[in-house]
């Protein structure tokens, strides 16, 4: 089963799936391991940053190694392509689907990139995402509110052919300084317009009762990136002052062990 069709599964059934940054591979075990213990399929995602830390060839080789070793069902993800050169690479490297992020172009511009993505994933029948409206990059404002509208969805969607719209509906990348609210009653108009799986970015720190209200409402994929860095780096931060130790196979495995521990609690919230 491809993305596409497995999102489309998941907004039939009115649930979602989790999709997850990785940025080496401790994080990425850490994940797996978790998909693993809880049964449950998983989106692997990568920035153009863990891009270049790792290089694509070696982080596309590890994931699809990891996928098979553990036995998964999994698929690989470029998360906020920012050119179209770099989906490109992505789409060769054999990634299952591709994010093109020109949600800060305005929408004109916006609908042209998108369309032109949908393209060049068509013959690898790979999965397209695309973003409509203001969700806060990290560094970014969060003052600044620009949700997304329904009418400029339903239209979007016509005009590109994307197969899975990121909205924004009150999350924002990063720490939240106060707790987000999501506008579901928003989030359900988008989706009687977009009619396609919506996915929703900034996972960390939304409350459960949040996640669970708003897959209720049409999101089918949410993105979950600053816990898993925050967590491995503390517990792996802490063990290293407590311990003499300097072989890093004794010190990593407790980062892999509180990601996969907040992994598993992030699969359970759907489950
Ligand atoms: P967080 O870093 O807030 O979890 O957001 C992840 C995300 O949306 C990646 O696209």
């Amino acid at each position: 089963m491809n993305l596409t069709q497995k999102l489309t599964q998941l907004q039939e059934n009115g649930s979602a799936i989790w999709a997850a940054n990785f940025y080496n591979l401790e994080t990425l075990k850490g994940i797996l391991q978790a998909s693993a213990e809880m049964d449950q399929p998983l989106i692997l995602q990568l920035t153009r940053g863990s891009i270049e830390y790792m290089g694509l060839k070696p982080a596309v080789a590890m994931a699809r190694a990891m996928i098979e070793d553990y036995d998964l069902r999994a698929w690989l993800h470029l998360d906020h392509g920012d050119s179209i050169d770099l989906v490109e690479r992505c789409l060769g490297a054999g990634f299952d689907s591709v994010m093109i992020d020109a949600s800060e172009q305005p929408l004109a511009e916006n609908i042209k990139i998108c369309r032109k993505v949908v393209e060049l994933a068509a013959p690898f029948s790979a999965n397209v995402e695309a973003e409509l409206g203001y969700v806060a990059k990290l560094g970014q404002s969060t003052e600044k509110v620009g949700f997304t509208k329904p009418d400029d969805a339903q239209f979007f969607v016509a005009e590109t052919g994307v197969n899975a719209l990121a909205v924004a509906i009150g999350s924002a990348h990063g720490f939240y300084k106060e707790e987000p609210r999501l506008d579901i009653a928003l989030l359900k108009k988008i989706r009687e317009a977009a009619k396609i799986p919506l996915v929703l970015h900034g996972g960390s720190g939304i409350p459960s009762v949040q996640v669970r209200a708003a897959v209720k409402a049409g999101i089918c994929k949410i993105n979950v990136a600053t816990e898993t860095k925050k967590t491995f780096m503390r517990n792996v931060k802490n063990e290293v002052l407590v311990q003499e130790e300097i072989d890093l196979r004794k010190i990593f495995p407790v980062g892999i062990g509180a990601v996969k521990k907040l992994i598993g609690n992030k699969i359970k919230i759907l489950m």
